[in-house]
């Protein structure tokens, strides 16, 4: 007994200044002060000094009741009254016409004691305490008798204090203490919390072990049989670590805490130990534990384990009292299978989620935090908040998810709802709705399972889908066609040359326009008519007429000066190859510029039909060199062009109603812009909106716990002409699909689009002509990381369900550069003239030669 004194008088002095204690007006100061059962939910507030009591908390209608702590008076003394309450259990399978509360309470007088409320059933809020029983505890000032249990039936209780174990037994109304000391431990002293019994009033309880008179502490988990309170028993005693606490006083902060929870149906029991981030859970067989799962959290230092439960369907819940789950909690509730054998298992969901919200209360905005975790048996289980509220999430049927909040004063009790559309909920839960496997949808209305798609080539299923999506006119597409390269041959002669003497013999058409051709033919008929005049010459004597055709045909011969007559032929032939040569050269100089010349056009011309009269280049210029004159008004009109950005959202369930659009300025400013357009069409949400400026970020926030298939990003603008500086800037009609086939889109897209200009400067034809130019926006479209499934499937799919909105960026930059494409003609008029006059005296000089 000496080591406890010693304990006790020199603890407080090491201490000091107290450090992160519980204050007393904490939830979660002394143990819970909220006890569950299927039909009942009390809820004891200090701070108000009455008991919230909730009837039938899980049926259709629940009734909310107020008992105040004054009708708790003691029986025997008139003049003790309740003041304040330490903790509150209920049994789990009691007996529902006399329903028992056991509580720790402090009275005014700074009395301790051990109350017990047997209540008679009725269903109103009429005063129903049937009767108290008050038994006094005692109290040393820094260890306030805290481990407190019922078994299930409700008829034994029990409360672990420093120096000895105090039991009722209600049915035999008898009340037996047991010392501690020779009993729990037989040398060491120690500090308990947690405290469970079972039917068979098995009592286990977690306590820090003083070790030798270091005072070094060790958690450890206890067994004991109390089925004969007056000869208890200990069953056996388990260390949970071999690590010390650091330091003493760290037993008495939140950071000590040891949770335990005893499952009734499966005698599993789980033991958090916070400070090591860690729970256990032990099987507890006829007279021993047996240790069946170590689980330590990936992350350090967030109290994981400081509140624990074990449910029916397999499943473990474990609060980690300082992991955020913003914007709602500073902690979180984790839930994971009692199957899962790997090391360190990922939670199936946690607690609040994106479809599970948590709402700020009348004392507190969010974030909350939630200080303790609670189940009864039917899978549900109960929240105690740091705002003074109670949250109760009780199990939903196949289907639904316990979503929609129901308050009840400082009671918020989630009710089903159904499954939000592309989720699906297979079995009873308290978590959210899971999505749909691939290439299955569900529009809201397909139940608890899912429905396979119906897909086709333009009818597709995305990940999360509502309903098949007809994409037919939800392509990508775009105007960046490469600029045309310049004919092979850019000089004037090498192209006449060419289409003189060409002579393609295998294309009908081309033969009908080819010089040489009508050569060849000219000079079949030449030959022809040369035989015709042999032929003659032989047939009549007359020579007369022979000479008569000789004597024109001398008169033709311009290259031998009339001295032979076959000159005269080939003078002819020279005459077709020179008018071919000229109405070549003259269609010829019509075909510039490329953009106002047909195929057809270009047919008639040239056996070769690209062929055109003119020089292409294209080249790259520094956007921030400065520009000429003339060239000044198209960038003017680039930059004045009004941009229509369509934002499609693909296969969602968001609607207009949660779309925010902001405009992203300097410093992270950010403005909500209020004029934009938004429809919502067959699962595609459709938002327009008119691009204040040409570079910019905008962000669109879908507010609420839906998915998204794919996105369209498309850029529409009108055609502006400046006809005073023969500029024109041409229609923009862009469209990118973004998707990734069977997956969701990540919470946060972000999408870069670069605009670049696009400029073609024509030179006119004639040289008085105008340059004309126009101009083009060429926007390019790239997005990082499109799905976050690979992040999913290292295990954590739970985290698909926390972001509260979706956030897509858009950021709209301009490039450093600019492209230019100059279109000039290969040969002006005067150019082709002279060539063609020159060719023509060409021949006639050669033949002459
Ligand atoms: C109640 O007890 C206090 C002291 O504990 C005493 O002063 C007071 O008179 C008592 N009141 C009644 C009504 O007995
Ligand atoms: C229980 O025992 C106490 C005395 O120990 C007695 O005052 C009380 O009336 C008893 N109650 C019942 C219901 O037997
Ligand atoms: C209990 O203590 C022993 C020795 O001190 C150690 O080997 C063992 O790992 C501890 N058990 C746990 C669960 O930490
Ligand atoms: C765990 O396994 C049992 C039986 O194998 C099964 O009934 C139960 O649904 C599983 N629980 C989970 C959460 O996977
Ligand atoms: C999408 O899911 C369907 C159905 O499971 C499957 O047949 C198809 O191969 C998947 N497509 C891709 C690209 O994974
Ligand atoms: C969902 O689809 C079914 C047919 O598969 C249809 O009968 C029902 O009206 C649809 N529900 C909604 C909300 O669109
Ligand atoms: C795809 O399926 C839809 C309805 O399921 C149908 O209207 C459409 O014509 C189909 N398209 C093709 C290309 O088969
Ligand atoms: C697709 O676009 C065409 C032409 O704009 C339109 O007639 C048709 O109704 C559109 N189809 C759908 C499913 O929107
Ligand atoms: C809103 O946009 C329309 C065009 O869509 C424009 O005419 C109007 O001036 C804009 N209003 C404001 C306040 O910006
Ligand atoms: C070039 O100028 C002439 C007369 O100056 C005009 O007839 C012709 O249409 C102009 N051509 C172009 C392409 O502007
Ligand atoms: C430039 O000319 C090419 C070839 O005619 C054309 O395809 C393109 O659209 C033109 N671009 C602009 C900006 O006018």
């Amino acid at each position: 007994m000496w080591i406890l004194y010693i304990v006790l008088f020199t603890l407080p002095i090491i201490f000091g200044a107290s450090r992160d204690f519980f204050e007393r007006e904490d939830y979660d100061a002394f143990g819970d002060r909220l006890a569950i059962t299927e039909n009942r939910v009390i809820f004891a507030e200090n701070g108000a000094r009455e008991f919230a009591i909730i009837e039938n908390p899980f049926s259709s209608n629940p009734v909310a009741c107020y008992l105040e702590y004054i009708y708790v008076d003691s029986p025997r003394h008139a003049n003790t009254s309740l003041d304040y309450v330490y903790n509150i259990v209920m049994g789990s399978k009691q007996d529902e016409m006399e329903p028992v509360v056991a509580m720790i309470g402090e009275t005014k007088q700074k009395e301790f004691y051990l109350i017990v409320m047997i209540m008679a059933y009725s269903p109103g809020c009429t005063n129903r305490l049937k009767r108290t029983i008050w038994v006094p505890v005692s109290f040393y000032e820094l260890f306030p008798p805290s481990a407190l249990a019922v078994d299930p039936r409700g008829t034994f209780i029990c409360v672990v204090q420093l120096d000895s174990t105090l039991c009722i037994d209600i049915i035999s109304n008898t009340t037996t203490t047991s010392s501690n000391y020779q009993f729990w431990d037989k040398k060491q002293f120690f500090h308990s919390r947690a405290l469970a019994i079972s039917e068979k009033r098995r009592l286990l309880l977690t306590a820090y072990r003083i070790i030798d008179e270091e005072k070094k502490l060790i958690p450890y988990l206890y067994l004991a049989d109390f089925s004969d309170p007056s000869n208890p028993l200990l069953l056996g005693m388990k260390n949970l670590s071999s690590q010390y606490l650091k330091q003493e006083r760290d037993v008495f902060t939140r950071y000590a805490t040891l949770s335990l929870f005893l499952h009734e149906t499966s005698n599993m029991i789980i033991v958090g130990v916070p400070h090591l981030d860690c729970i256990f859970i032990f099987s507890m067989e006829q007279n021993s534990l047996s240790l069946v799962k170590t689980h330590v959290s990936p992350e350090k230092n967030v109290l994981f384990g400081k509140s624990v439960a074990i449910m029916d369907s397999n499943i473990y819940a474990v609060l980690a009292y300082s992991l955020a789950t913003l914007p709602w909690s500073l902690s979180q509730i984790q839930v994971y299978s009692l199957n899962e054998t790997v090391e360190m298992p990922k939670p199936l969901f946690i607690f609040p989620n994106n479809q599970q919200e948590m709402e700020s209360t009348d004392s507190q905005e969010l974030p909350h935090r939630i200080v303790s975790l609670m189940a009864w048996h039917s899978n549900g289980i109960g929240l105690v908040l740091d705002a003074g509220n109670v949250l109760l999430i009780p199990a939903s049927p196949p289907g639904y998810c316990s979503a929609s909040i129901k308050k009840y004063e400082d009671i918020d009790i989630y009710k089903p709802k159904s499954c939000i559309p592309g989720t699906r909920q297979i079995s009873s839960s308290f978590g959210p709705c899971m999505i749909c496997p691939p290439g299955y949808k569900n529009n809201g209305s397909a139940g608890e399972l899912c429905v396979k798609c119906k897909t086709n080539d333009t009818f597709w299923c995305f990940g999360a889908a509502i309903n098949e999506i007809d994409m037919k006119n939800m392509t990508s597409y775009d105007q960046a066609n490469p600029y045309p390269e310049s004919p092979h041959a850019t000089e004037f002669e090498d192209i006449l040359l060419q289409n003189i003497f060409q002579l393609p013999i295998l294309n009908l058409h081309c033969l009908r326009i080819s010089p040489i051709f009508w050569t060849f033919v000219g000079i079949c008929c030449c030959i022809l008519i040369c035989i015709i005049i042999k032929i003659l010459s032989c047939w009549s004597k007359s020579r007369k007429r022979q000479q008569c055709i000789q004597k024109i045909l001398s008169h033709c011969d311009v290259i031998g000066e009339g001295t032979y007559w076959l000159g005269g032929l080939i003078s002819l032939l020279v005459l077709i190859l020179i008018i071919f040569a000229c109405k070549f050269s003259i269609s010829f100089t019509y075909l510039y510029p490329i953009e106002q010349i047909s195929s057809g056009q270009r047919r008639t011309v040239s056996c070769d039909n690209t062929l055109f009269n003119a020089k292409l280049t294209s080249s790259l210029q520094l956007l921030s060199t400065l520009k000429y004159e003339e060239e000044k008004p198209i960038f003017t009109l680039l930059n004045g062009q009004r941009l229509l950005l369509t934002v499609q959202v693909i296969s969602t369930g968001y609607t207009c109603k949660d779309l925010e659009l902001h405009t992203i300025r300097v410093r992270g400013l950010s403005i909500q812009s209020e004029n934009f357009t938004c429809s919502k069409h067959n699962e595609v949400l459709t938002v327009i909106k008119l691009l204040p400026q040409h570079v910019l970020n905008m962000q669109l926030n879908l507010k609420g716990p839906h998915f998204i298939g794919g996105l369209r990003l498309c850029f529409t603008a009108a055609s502006v002409t400046n006809s005073d500086a023969h500029s024109r800037v041409q229609a923009i009609d862009t469209c990118q699909l973004f998707f990734m086939s069977n997956q969701t889109l990540t919470r946060n897209p972000t999408v870069n689009v670069k605009m670049t200009k696009v400029i073609n400067r024509t030179a006119g034809f004639t040289l008085p002509n105008e340059t004309t130019y126009t101009g083009l926006w060429l926007p390019r479209f790239t997005a990082d990381t499109l799905t976050d499934e690979l992040l999913f499937s290292l295990g954590s799919e739970y985290l698909r369900y926390v972001p509260k909105i979706t956030t897509l960026d858009i950021s709209i930059t301009e490039s450093e550069f600019y492209m230019k494409n100059t279109q000039e003609p290969i040969a002006r008029q005067y150019e082709i003239l002279f060539s063609t006059i020159l060719f023509a005296s060409k021949i006639v000089l050669v033949l002459n030669e």
